[in-house]
């Protein structure tokens, strides 16, 4: 293959996560271990020596396939999951398209701060899962206009365990059960279900913690309407002072908006003539 090898071909298909089930049997007429080690690492997931065995080619695909077709089911199981969410929000108006804000925030500013692929899966599909949980609690309680009660609160809180109940027979989504547990985790140790304090706190969990409550800010509520993006920097940036917030991730969030909506000076510009310093 001239341009591309075949390992190579491999680690873009297993790369890609429209093509990463797609099962690769490598066909090749080397037998020696770092070969077959170089392919394992690009991702394939059988070996053929050449000359091969027809009969055997075809056995090891039709196993394979079988694979995929559990892999194909599973990925089913997840988007039941996907919609069950996108019901949850459906039930408040309010909210509106609220988790993929919340997921793409969040996927954004985890890719800013360099997390692993991971992480940035679990910051997606987390955003979109996290508040899954609030299908337990009545929509009274959610849709209040003013405080809830300490009862009501308690109730409120039980989303997100039941959340992680939800999502946890389904064993290919484990990795982000963190993000719907802990989301409402404070910096300080003040918030639920745990009480976990700091780096305790999963980075996925106090990521989606902080973009879920900036964008709650930044958009109507029953109880409120929305507030300005300055207003609610001041807010995440109170949250950061008190430690109830990671300050970190309050400033890194702030910039990256700030950047995004070119609301930050661009370095080396002219700061246009205000009269003020004179
Ligand atoms: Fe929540």
């Amino acid at each position: 293959m001239p341009k591309l090898d075949g390992y190579e071909v491999c680690r873009r298909l297993k790369g890609n996560s429209e093509t990463v089930f797609i099962p690769i049997v490598m066909v090749t007429s080397l037998s020696r271990l770092e070969q077959k080690i170089k392919g394992i690492e690009a991702g394939a997931d059988d070996f053929l020596t050449k000359p091969f065995n027809s009969v055997e080619l075809i056995t090891r695909v039709r196993s394979l396939l079988k694979v995929k077709q559990l892999t194909d089911e599973l990925e089913n199981a997840e988007t039941v999951l996907f919609s069950l969410a996108l019901g949850v929000e459906a039930k408040d108006p309010y909210t509106e398209g609220h988790i993929f804000r919340v997921a793409t925030l969040a996927l954004k500013l985890g890719r800013r701060l360099g997390l692993s692929a991971e992480h940035q899966e679990s910051l997606w599909k987390g955003g979109i899962l996290h508040d899954i949980g609030k299908i337990g609690v009545p929509d009274a309680i959610l849709n209040k206009a003013g405080r809830l009660t300490p009862e009501e609160e308690a109730q409120m809180q039980v989303h997100v365990i039941v959340g992680e109940r939800i999502c946890q027979p389904l064993r290919s989504i484990r990795y982000l059960l963190p993000v719907i547990r802990h989301h409402h985790e404070k910096f300080d140790g003040t918030g639920y279900p745990d009480g976990l304090r700091g780096e305790a706190i999963p980075i996925t969990a106090r990521i989606v913690g902080i973009v879920d409550m900036y964008d709650a800010l930044i958009t109507d509520r029953p109880y409120r309407s929305r507030l300005s993006r300055q207003e609610a920097f001041g807010i995440l940036r109170a949250g950061a002072a008190d430690r109830t917030l990671d300050p970190a991730l309050v400033a890194s969030l702030i910039a990256m908006v700030e950047q995004e909506e070119g609301l930050a000076p661009v370095p080396g510009a002219v700061a246009p003539e205000t009269g003020a310093a004179r």
